[in-house]
Parts: structure tokens; C-alpha cells; sequence
């Protein structure tokens, strides 16, 4: 049963989206609808003050259904995941993590007849024989990381919990998302967060990408915005469940660097690609969103240069204020 105001349930709340996405949920919905959970990472004030916080480690079932029914949750948000970079060193703990914690999640929510759950896919569900540019939403789905077979598998485990148990499941491939809230952990496309950093304290950075490696990107305003629409969405007009392809803008680190330069004239970038290379090779360049722009209205907001003057701008006053922290 859904209520007029859902009452969701944020795994990962923690991380880089779930720091952001929580209170966006809070300010939309109430705040003490809207519980953070986070794993062992301790939560900043910010999230701990303004709404419920609860500890849940999603490999074992029993602490997500400790939180569902204390709250009475009717809607998860499962964001907890191993990312890809840290999935290729730690591959067991990736699938435990990514597969075992999902079945838990849907488990709990099939089980409670929850109203909906999200569940993010990623651009790391395309493998090298995926088509690169304008990736089609129908394509090959052959990934060579962890952390992308558990996202392939991800969309098809959602998937049959729609159409076996009628249970609401939605999600996005989301892109390589940008923030200035809370570093990323472990991706590939982290480079685009840690550039500004390092870009505002010490005018250099060493990439680990190779200076030309296009990625589809998003900065999180589009994230959330992108999150909460999906969720939000009529059932009748989705076409799709657990893998909407989501776009916003793509770009290299010399692309980045050069818009970066408009505001920090003397910054330095040196190139020393590392085993996150071939990941990123793996990957597509550019990504077709246009089922998602169809079905629930999905549009970007941010460019590539208004995402750098933000971001800029953002960090750049934490930086002032001695609290940019490090990534
Ligand atoms: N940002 C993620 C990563 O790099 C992709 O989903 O792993």
C-alpha cells in the first residue's frame, strides 16, 4: 500500500549520492520519512540531525528488516554498493555486497509487499563489444568487471521480481556522477571529482585516465533530479523497470582540464593511467537516454561548463573555509 507521502527507507545513504539524495528526499517528503542508513562509515551531523539513522548491513537480511519495520518503510532506495575500481581488487566482496545485499532488499520488500524499490544500474553494465557511441537501451550486455556483472545481473534479478511477484523496481544506468558534497569511493570516474580538489589546493593533477578516455557523465543535481523523477513516475507509462539508460554530458580529462582552466588558468595535468584504464576502455563514450526522456519526461539540466563553474564555485568556498576535506 502506498501513502499519500512514501516512507523510504536510503541504503548508502552515506556515500556520494546517498549524502545528497537523502536530504533531497527529506526536504521533499518530511524529514522524519526519509531514513538514512549507512554501514559502518560514520554519518556527518548534517545527515544525522536532520532525520532517523540506522546502521544496516544488507548481506544480512535481518538488519534490513529490523529498519523496515521500526519505520514502517514502504519505498527502499538501495544505493549500498562496491564500485567498480574496488570491485576488481575485492571481486568476492563486490558480488556479496552487490548480489547478496539486492536479493536481501527485494527479498524484505516482496515479502512486506513494499510500494516501490530503486535500485541503480551503471554505465558499467556495457562491455567492449557494446556499441560506444549513442549506446543504444537494447544492447549487448557483456561486462568484464565484477562490479558490472553484478549490475547486469542486478537489472535481471529486478526485473523478474516485476514481472514474477509484481513487485515496483526502478532504475537507471546512471552515469559517472559528479558532486562536491562527498568524494566518491572506488569508481572509475572518480578522476572528475578529485581533479577539483586538487585543482583548488595544489593547482595539479596526476589523472589515472588516459588524457583522451571519454565517459558519460552527470553532476548531482541531474542525479537527483534524474532519481526522484523515476520514482515519482506512473507506473502505466514506464516501458522499462531496472535499466534505463541516463545521460547528461560526456567528456575526457583534457576536456575537463581545459574547462577547469577557464577559472584556474595555471592548472597542471599529468597522465598516468593505471589498471582503472582498461575499465574505462571497457565502457561506453556517449550514452542513447531517450526511452527515459520518453517515459517519464527525463532532461538534464547542467553542462559540462556550468557543472565545472558549480563545482568551482562550490568547493572553492569550502576550500576558503578550511573544510575541504580530502578525497
Ligand atoms: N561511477 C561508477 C564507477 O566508476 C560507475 O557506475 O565505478
Amino acid at each position: 500500500m502506498q501513502r499519500s507521502k512514501p516512507r523510504i527507507l536510503v541504503t548508502g545513504a552515506v556515500g556520494q549520492i546517498g549524502s545528497e539524495l537523502t536530504p533531497a528526499l527529506r526536504e521533499r517528503y518530511g524529514h522524519n520519512n526519509v531514513v538514512a542508513a549507512g554501514h559502518k562509515t560514520k554519518p556527518s551531523a548534517a545527515l544525522r540531525d536532520s532525520g532517523p539513522f540506522e546502521f544496516i548491513d544488507v548481506t544480512q537480511r535481518e538488519t534490513i528488516e529490523a529498519v523496515v519495520d521500526k519505520y514502517d518503510i514502504d519505498t527502499i532506495c538501495h544505493l549500498a554498493a562496491i564500485l567498480s575500481a574496488v570491485g576488481e581488487q575485492h571481486p568476492q566482496l563486490a558480488w556479496n555486497v552487490n548480489m547478496n545485499g539486492l536479493y536481501n532488499i527485494l527479498e524484505v520488500a516482496r515479502e512486506r509487499e513494499l510500494a516501490r524499490v530503486f535500485c541503480p544500474s551503471s554505465i558499467a553494465a556495457f562491455g567492449p563489444e557494446t556499441p560506444r557511441d549513442n549506446t543504444p537501451q537494447e544492447t549487448v550486455l557483456l561486462p568484464r568487471t565484477m562490479y558490472g556483472v553484478t549490475k547486469v545481473a542486478g537489472e535481471l534479478l529486478c526485473n523478474y521480481y516485476f514481472c514474477r511477484f509484481g513487485l515496483d523496481v526502478r532504475g537507471v544506468r546512471y552515469p559517472g556522477i559528479i558532486s562536491s558534497e562527498t568524494p566518491p569511493g572506488g569508481g572509475t570516474t572518480d578522476y572528475a571529482v578529485e581533479i577539483f580538489y586538487e585543482a583548488i589546493k595544489y593547482k595539479r593533477y596526476n589523472c589515472f585516465l588516459k588524457e583522451d578516455t571519454v565517459l558519460p557523465m552527470m553532476y548531482m543535481p541531474d542525479c537527483i533530479k534524474a532519481t526522484i523523477g523515476l520514482m515519482e513516475a506512473d507506473l502505466s507509462s514506464l516501458t522499462r523497470h531496472a535499466d534505463y539508460n541516463l545521460a547528461a554530458f560526456s567528456f575526457s580529462p583534457s576536456e575537463l582540464v581545459a574547462e577547469i582552466k577557464e577559472h584556474i588558468p595555471d592548472l597542471a595535468c599529468s597522465y598516468n593511467p593505471d589498471f582503472r584504464q582498461q575499465i574505462a576502455d571497457s565502457w561506453p563514450r556517449s550514452i542513447d537516454d531517450s526511452a527515459a526522456r520518453r517515459d517519464w519526461g527525463w532532461k538534464p539540466q547542467y553542462s559540462l561548463a556550468a557543472m565545472v563553474a558549480d563545482m568551482l564555485e562550490k568547493l572553492g568556498r569550502k576550500h576558503a573555509e578550511g573544510k575541504l576535506q580530502s578525497t
